[in-house]
Parts: C-alpha cells; sequence; structure tokens
C-alpha cells in the first residue's frame, strides 16, 4: 500500500474515532451518549422554583407527625418518637390493619394518645390533607417513597423518608421539584451518618486529623436470606429481580460523602460500575417466585470520582454468605479510618490536636494506632451531637442508638426552625446511585456522570454543618 494511502487511512480511522467520542447520541432512553460518557437528561428549573440549599422553616413548637408504612421499620420509628419532647403522633397508617393496631398499642404502653388510624393504599392521602399533622414519615416498600412523599409536600407537609428515597433519577428529580416548589424539607432518613464511629470519624476529617481525604469506601454487604420472606407482598425481592445496580446504596454512601463534603464545596462528578453474575439471587428468585432471570448481581461494585480528585467505592451483596459490613473507610493523606471489620485509625504526628495523645505513645504510619491512642482519640474527637444525645441514644435504641440521634435531630431542626442535617440534594445524590449504577453496568462499565441536582450551586456552601440554636 502506498504510504500516502495509509496516511488517509490513519486519518479516517482517528476521525471516526474522534466523532464516535465526542459525538452526542441519543439512546432512546433518558440519556444520551455524549463525549464519551453517558449523561442523563437534567431538567432545567422551572421559573419561580427556588433551591432548597440552607432552608430553614418556620419553627414548629410542637411536632405533630403522621407515619406511613408500619411493617418491620415503620413500629421502631413509632417508638422513638414517644421518646421524643414536644412530638404528637396524630396519624398511623399501613396497608395492613394489624401492624396498626401494634402501633396503637405502643402508644398507649408509652401513655400517650390515641392515633387516627388509616388502612389501605391510598388510605396515606387522607392522612396527607389533615391541617394538623406537620411531618409526613415514609417507612413503605421503596417504590411507595416518591409518590407519598411528592402528595405529602404538596400538600403543605414536610416529609422524612427511608432510604434509599427514591428509585430511579427520575424520581430524585421529582423530590428536588417538588420540594423546591412547595418549600417543604424532604429528608432521608440515612441513619448510619448518626453512628458513633462515623460522626466521630467526620468530626475528625473536619478537624484535619486525615489530611485531605483522598478514597473513601463504603458498602452495603447483609445477606438477607433469613429475612426475604419477611418483606409486605416479598417487594424487595421482586424489586432487586428487576433492577440491576446498586440498589441499596446510600448506607455505605452518605456517610463517605459527608466526610467529603458533597454539594458543599465538592460535588459527585462521573461513575463507572462492574457487577458479577447472579447466582444467589437468581437460586432465590427461582424458588420464591418462579422466575428464570435475576437482574441484580450477587456483588455490585461502584467508583465515583469527585469534582476534587478523590474516589469513592461502594458495593452492594445482600445474597452471599459473608459477615455484614458497611466498610466505612477513609484514607487521607495524613491519616486513615476504618469502622469494618475492625475500628482502627492510622494517625501521623502532628495531626491529633494538643493533649490527646497518651504519654509517650508513638504512632505508626504504616499499622493501626494502639487501642489506648485509639481510645483517646474516639473520646477527644466525640461529635458535639453525640455529647448531648448519646446516653439517651444509647437507652431508645434502634441499631444501637443511630436512629434515635436521627429522629432526635429532625424534631430539633424542626422545632427550632432550622435547616435539617440531609437535604433534598442529600437525598437524590445518594439514591440516585441505583439507576447510574445499573446503567453503567449494561453498558460494559461506560462512564455516567452524576446529575449535579444542585443546579449549579453545588459550591454555594462550604462544608456541612449540623445547626444548633
Ligand atoms: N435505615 C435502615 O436501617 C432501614 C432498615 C430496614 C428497612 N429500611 C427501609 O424501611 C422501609 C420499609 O422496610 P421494611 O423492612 O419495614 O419493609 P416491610 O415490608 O416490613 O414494611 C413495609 C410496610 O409498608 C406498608 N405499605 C406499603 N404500601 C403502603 C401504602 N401505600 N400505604 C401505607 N402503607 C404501605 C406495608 O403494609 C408494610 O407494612 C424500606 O424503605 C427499607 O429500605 C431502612
Amino acid at each position: 500500500m502506498k504510504k500516502t494511502n495509509l496516511f488517509k487511512i490513519i486519518v479516517a480511522f482517528f476521525a471516526v474515532v474522534m466523532f464516535v467520542a465526542c459525538a452526542d447520541v441519543p439512546s432512546g432512553e433518558n440519556y444520551r451518549f455524549k463525549d464519551g460518557m453517558i449523561v442523563f437528561d437534567e431538567p432545567s428549573r422551572v421559573a419561580g422554583q427556588e433551591s432548597m440549599l440552607g432552608f430553614a422553616a418556620e419553627p414548629i413548637h410542637t411536632v405533630r407527625v403522621g407515619f406511613i408504612g408500619l411493617g418491620m421499620r415503620g413500629p421502631g420509628a413509632v417508638n422513638r418518637f414517644t421518646h421524643i419532647e414536644g412530638v404528637e403522633i396524630k396519624g398511623l397508617c399501613d396497608l395492613e390493619q394489624n401492624n396498626v393496631t401494634k402501633c396503637q398499642t405502643m402508644l398507649e404502653r408509652a401513655s400517650k394518645p390515641k392515633a387516627e388510624e388509616y388502612v389501605g393504599p391510598e388510605a396515606y392521602k387522607e392522612l396527607c390533607e389533615r391541617e394538623d399533622v406537620d411531618l409526613i414519615y415514609i417507612a413503605t416498600d421503596w417504590v411507595n417513597h416518591v409518590p407519598i412523599a411528592v402528595y405529602a409536600m404538596e400538600h403543605g407537609k414536610h416529609v422524612a423518608i427511608e432510604v434509599p428515597a427514591a428509585t430511579s433519577v427520575e424520581e430524585c428529580w421529582q423530590l428536588v421539584d417538588t420540594s423546591e416548589r412547595t418549600r417543604r424539607h424532604c429528608m432521608m432518613l440515612e441513619n448510619c451518618v448518626y453512628d458513633f464511629f462515623e460522626l466521630t470519624c467526620l468530626n475528625m476529617a473536619q478537624q484535619g486529623v486525615f489530611g485531605e481525604i483522598l478514597h473513601a469506601e463504603g458498602a452495603y454487604i447483609h445477606n438477607l436470606e433469613p429475612y426475604w420472606n419477611s418483606y409486605h407482598g416479598n417487594w424487595r425481592l421482586d424489586f432487586n429481580q428487576k433492577h440491576r445496580g446498586d440498589v441499596y446504596a446510600t448506607h455505605g454512601f452518605g456517610p463517605v460523602c459527608q466526610a467529603l463534603n458533597i454539594h458543599r464545596g465538592n460535588r459527585l462528578t462521573y461513575l463507572v460500575c462492574m457487577d458479577t453474575k447472579s447466582v444467589n439471587g437468581l437460586e432465590i428468585a427461582k424458588s420464591k417466585m418462579g422466575v428464570d432471570e435475576f437482574a441484580n448481581a450477587d456483588h455490585t461494585t461502584t467508583l465515583v470520582k469527585t469534582e476534587l480528585g478523590q474516589t469513592i467505592e461502594i458495593q452492594h451483596n445482600v445474597y452471599t454468605p459473608r459477615p455484614k459490613t458497611r466498610l466505612y473507610q477513609l484514607t487521607g493523606t495524613k491519616g486513615f479510618a476504618n469502622k469494618y471489620p475492625v475500628q482502627g485509625f492510622t494517625f501521623t504526628d502532628g495531626m491529633l490536636k494538643d493533649g490527646v495523645l497518651p504519654e509517650g505513645a508513638r504512632l505508626n504510619p504504616h499499622g493501626f494506632a494502639s487501642d489506648e491512642v485509639k481510645n483517646a482519640a474516639l473520646a477527644a474527637y466525640k461529635h458535639p451531637i453525640h455529647q448531648e444525645i448519646e446516653e439517651k441514644a444509647k437507652q431508645v435504641g434502634g441499631h444501637g442508638g443511630m436512629d434515635f440521634v436521627m429522629d432526635y435531630r429532625l424534631v430539633y431542626c424542626l422545632q427550632n426552625g432550622l435547616p435539617l442535617d440531609q437535604d433534598v440534594y442529600d437525598a437524590a445524590e445518594w439514591s440516585c446511585i441505583g439507576e447510574l449504577s445499573a446503567t453503567s453496568a449494561k453498558h460494559n462499565s461506560m462512564p455516567v456522570a452524576v446529575p449535579d441536582f444542585t443546579r449549579g450551586d453545588w459550591n454555594k456552601l462550604q462544608g456541612l454543618k449540623f445547626h444548633t440554636k
């Protein structure tokens, strides 16, 4: 072949490669292929609608609450609310009368007034329409979260939604837009951010103990084999049978996003996801549902990049026998934190504040700090929220107390007219991982842009703040 022809072929080849890499190609779905990346449609903000960043509502002296979804998770919340001052439980709603009756008994035992009962698939509407309710607390199956939350906000109620708040990118936008339009709080009930180790580490991270955090890890690895039969109408296995990707990312993802100040001076830019084939999930679904296909992988791994150049790895596995773990790991330029399977730190000289290091203690930059150093640091960096409420939280309980800390903070912020610890953008960012990771996996781990649910405002707040009066 003549040299000139070869040259033309090479030029043509690179032209095609460049075209494909830079093209903006519709997919026929709610995303496009743009510059080598999958980009989901981002609706622009409707005129008159404003950001909810830093939003604070009028103080509510007595928070009047209605609970919707009283299966395995909901009753624990009802119980915890009986231990919070300045709360009235106005309504209890579920598909099953039985579940409502159990919670009524709980109120009676706590010497609280009876709540109004709502039973049936549409009964939540009546509860949301009540004038004397401020907060709707949702603990139904996942697909009911957004329809109920939207209805509640449209009827003037603040909402708190169990995890994940939403099941698709489109549902995330619905929460953001409804919250912005109605000026109602929409908080996802991500309890793991209030766990004792995580909140202490957040405090350390905010005080620079780990230097600059470069990499973080989180997971939901929990063999649900003993529980599959307990979900109402088999909703969870049914959802996983139909959905690929990390469908339950928020427990692992939320705490590390907080440590990285996501949408408070930093943002998630894109992710890639790779998953295994389904073996155990398919086996369970075959025997329980009589199906031959199962979309959710036995083990799903997602890597997310941030604007400030950090990486986050999250994993999901609810099918194989192994110890339960949320991982929780922070890797910084000057230190390291790890929660599972052993809580431990690597600290380096000069990073802990004065007086924390026990007399004569030496730090090892390639090993865990001694128990003496670890315990001294855990005590010195205990988060002010835990200093205030830890004892009561441990008495009331709920995953060792973190659930009570969450409910307590939600009510405290509402009572005092403060911004909530988790806003609607957290709910959207942490929940959207489900569909985004599924889409990456479906396209051979192609990068997927993470939507900016703040619509350009991710750099307006600097750092995460838990507000107090
Ligand atoms: N944060 C945590 O640690 C944690 C732990 C467990 C569960 N969860 C979350 O809690 C939620 C509920 O999970 P679960 O384990 O209790 O499931 P579950 O199946 O035991 O309970 C769901 C309940 O919702 C009710 N429900 C469904 N549709 C309804 C409707 N339209 N109106 C009223 N009630 C309705 C059902 O009757 C059922 O009682 C899920 O979002 C789950 O992810 C969170």
